[in-house]
């Protein structure tokens, strides 16, 4: 099928052959089924089968939302108004809140109801612009329960026109019913990385390497497992304490090293030497309440590409919505609006090892565009929130309008 889209006002894009964010102005963007077949400066009569008036609209490519946690049962208010009252994330976790909570809940809720309350979540994702998103698992930490949340993720993935893409984190945290961390580290490495590849439920596989949860030690052997079964790795690396996460997300070549707030020096260079993408997640910097943004600004001056992600989760971040987190990630952590814009686009494709199809409008990617009624990508933060979104395209298709627009 072919469709026409006309009425451009600009088509704003990351340009890989310039190395530059780019403001073009087409007569006409045509897609072929699923893929964009070109974008064209004249006004040539296409035979098409479809036409879209973009009335005079900016369009951009759909934000890919790299880090999310979206596969839970129930939700840490409690945890919120701890927060509130003076606690911390980590004295929340220590005193049976945090990952272990939702970890109870999630075991205890069948299958159906969380995919049920997930289905819900998935359109307003989309309503913000996100057409892409990574998910992990990590609320299960048993073979069993794991395998519940990489289905439900397979399962969202079939039904809704949003791309899911897998991530099996059973190293979220350790399960209450371990007494020695190191055997549920072979349970990761003997049981659960073997059947999660071989039913092929996942394309990622993270670590939360931080000081309480996995240490560096296990950390590399997870690491070392992921790779012998064909799971690229990802960390949650220093977070709150920096533990030389970043240093070895570098060493084993992980595709992106995530949170990175505590990061040292070394460890921002070992990255960038080894071509690591640096995701930073300021949403969660902002809802815990806490002031140490990550320093998006010496990532890049060190040489390293920086994505921004939302980590959408149940316990210590609720904001999904891209165009805010690119406002926090411009306020708070020092980039550009060029380089914020390449964070959720390029770059966010990048960290998920699909920059060859994704996070571009340009011939042969996919057809992920949004619409947007705006002059310049500065509008995208200062509006804070996606209400000037007027249309979504995913994968060819237009998939949402906004009615009041
Ligand atoms: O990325 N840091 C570890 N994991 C999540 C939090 C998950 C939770 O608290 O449930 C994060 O912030
Ligand atoms: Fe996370």
């Amino acid at each position: 099928m072919l469709t026409k889209i006309y009425n451009i006002k600009y088509l704003v894009t990351y340009d890989d052959d310039r190395n530059d964010v780019v403001i073009q102005t087409p007569k006409n963007i045509i897609i072929k089924d699923d893929k964009i077949d070109s974008v064209n400066f004249k006004d040539i009569d296409y035979e098409v089968d479809y036409e879209i008036n973009a009335n005079n609209a900016l369009l951009s490519p759909g934000f890919i939302d790299s880090h999310t946690h979206l596969i839970f049962a129930s939700n840490r208010a409690d945890d919120f108004s701890k927060r509130i009252s003076g606690q911390s994330y980590i004295d929340i976790a220590n005193s049976g809140g945090g990952i272990k909570s939702s970890i109870n809940s999630f075991r205890k809720t069948s299958k159906e109801e969380i995919l049920k309350d997930c289905e819900k979540k998935i359109p307003f994702f989309l309503k913000n612009g996100t057409t892409t998103i990574e998910v992990k698992s990590g609320y299960g930490l048993s073979l069993e329960d794991e395998l519940k949340s990489l289905n439900i993720i397979k399962e969202l993935n079939e039904k809704f026109d949003v791309d899911l893409v897998s991530t099996f984190m059973g190293a979220h945290d350790f399960p209450p019913e371990i007494k020695d961390k190191n055997s549920y580290v072979d349970l990761i490495c003997n049981e659960m990385i073997p059947e999660v590849s071989s039913k092929n439920l996942a394309e990622f596989c993270d670590v939360f390497c931080e000081q309480g949860y996995f240490d560096i030690e296990q950390t590399l052997k997870i690491s070392q497992c992921a790779h012998d079964y064909n799971l690229k790795m990802k960390l949650h690396a220093d977070e709150f304490n920096d533990s030389g996460a970043a240093f070895i997300a570098g060493e084993i070549k992980a595709v992106s090293a995530d949170h990175l707030m505590q990061a040292n020096e070394s460890g921002l260079r070992n990255m960038s030497k080894n071509n690591v993408i640096a995701t930073i997640l300021p949403g969660t910097t902002l809802f815990l309440g806490m002031r140490t943004y990550a320093n998006a600004r010496k990532m890049i001056d060190l040489g390293c590409d920086v994505a921004v992600a939302s980590d959408y989760n149940p316990g210590s971040n609720t904001i999904y919505s891209i165009p805010s987190v690119m406002a926090l990630a411009t306020l708070y952590c020092g980039l550009t609006i060029n380089e914020v814009f390449k964070a959720v686009t390029f770059n966010a494709a990048k960290a998920l090892n699909r920059s060859h199809v994704l996070g571009m409008i340009k011939e042969d990617y996919i057809a992920d565009i949004l619409f947007w009624d705006i002059n310049s990508i500065s509008e995208i933060p200062y509006w804070f929130n996606a209400d000037r979104i007027t249309s979504v395209i995913k994968n060819g298709k237009l998939v949402f309008q906004n009615e009041i627009n």
